[in-house]
């Protein structure tokens, strides 16, 4: 929908005058770096092109109004007694962005907002970062009239999904929808937050993103549960290394140092997981820029197999739809993405083969799970942004 069509559907639902201003931010791809984040380890996702745009008017009194282009649904909450809202089925990522922006001072006003979402609904592309980006954007513009840094942005969406929306997330795609860059993936140390943008230079390889399309459940029970066996195996490990702050600080060779001390199988394993797969990401970077595509490739069918195995966040779907992806011509490495247990894979594939592979892998995987995955080939796109309007 182009945003002219937007600002009509806006004041048909509000009604006109006022000055209207819209924002967007993207949903994200990681490429490889898959739970290291809240173990303060690497990471290395892109913005998609996918993401959420806001239609915003400033209203004269402390009510937020919201409204979204693919829901029949009108949310009224007021400033005053925003922790009420916590149980909203929609609208509740938002309010918690004001939430978390009012703790920190911000004085949010009353606001008329229409939402327009792209990024498929918990597909694992992050549409609620998108939503928490834009939102925390748009509402600290009509605060204060000025652009923020967007790294504080992530902080106040990772802020509110984990304290009003109660999901304990990281910060990696909050900061990839933030900081996003067009053809650019970041290079994220999660322990302190610095990054670099590291050109996507794939040269005829693209990115293809399959959705399993199957119906998540649990996910936030099974994900706390891994941040749980993570923090155990911390503890077991700082009786033998005192000073360790996080587990993805850890290089492998220390690891194997000190591993003895992680007394339950099942935390070693998370723990060796997470310490290889930031040893992963480092190479990756390494190989993208020797323009070594094939390598990285192969350090994604790895990273696949670490999370199958050792932190066993995959299931039959994910790992069906990367069996069929990874023997397809000219697919150079395909894993899960996101937090797992459903949600998308993300492939490299030579541009010639990419509708060869989708026709294939939708034929294998329909074949092995009963249903069909859905395909979007994308591009490296820029992060929370003000639109013209
Ligand atoms: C989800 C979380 C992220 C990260 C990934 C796994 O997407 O929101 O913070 O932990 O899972 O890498």
């Amino acid at each position: 929908m182009d945003l002219k069509t937007l600002k009509n559907q806006f004041y048909s639902y509000f009604g006109e005058g006022g000055t209207v201003m819209a924002f967007a931010s993207p949903g994200r791809v990681n490429l490889i770096g898959e739970h290291t984040d809240y173990n303060g380890g690497f990471v290395f996702p892109a913005a998609i092109t996918l993401g959420t745009t806001i239609v915003a008017r400033k209203r004269n009194d402390t009510i937020i109004r919201m409204r979204a282009t693919d829901l029949d649904v009108l949310v009224e909450a007021d400033l005053n007694t925003i922790d009420a809202y916590k149980d909203l089925p929609w609208g509740n990522y938002q309010l918690g962005v004001a939430s978390e922006l009012m703790k920190t001072g911000i004085l949010v006003p009353g606001c008329d907002l229409l939402y327009h979402d792209t990024t498929p609904h918990g597909g694992g592309l992050s549409s609620s970062a998108a939503i928490e980006v834009a939102s925390a954007l748009c509402m600290y513009y009509l605060a204060t009239g000025r652009m923020p840094d967007m790294r504080d942005m992530a902080v106040i969406g990772q802020r509110a999904e984990n304290n009003y929306v109660g999901v304990n997330c990281g910060i990696m795609d909050q900061f990839a929808s933030a900081m996003g860059k067009k053809d650019h993936a970041i290079f994220l140390d999660c322990k302190d937050l610095s990054f670099e943008t590291v050109p996507l230079s794939l040269g005829s390889i693209r990115i293809v993103i399959s959705n399993t399309n199957k119906k998540r459940s649990l996910v936030t029970s099974k994900y706390n549960e891994r941040r749980a066996e993570c923090e155990e195996a911390l503890t077991d490990l700082r009786k033998v290394t005192p000073t360790l702050s996080h587990l993805g600080v850890l290089t492998p060779r220390d690891f194997a140092a000190f591993s003895g001390a992680i007394k339950n199988p099942v935390a070693l394993k998370r723990a060796h997981h997470v310490v290889e797969e930031c040893e992963r990401v480092k190479q990756s970077v390494l190989a993208l820029k020797n323009s070594d595509v094939s390598r990285f490739g192969q350090l994604m069918n790895e990273s696949h197999a670490s999370l199958r195995d050792l932190y066993e966040v995959t299931g039959p779907e994910l790992d069906a739809l990367t069996e069929a992806a990874q023997n397809e011509n000219g697919c150079l490495g395909s894993r899960m993405t996101g937090a797992g247990f459903g949600g998308c894979t993300v492939s490299l594939v030579e541009n010639e083969n990419v509708e060869e592979f989708m026709k294939n892998v939708g034929e294998k995987y329909t074949k092995a799970i009963g249903y069909a995955p859905s395909f979007y080939v994308t591009d490296a796109g820029d992060g929370g942004r003000i639109l013209t309007i």
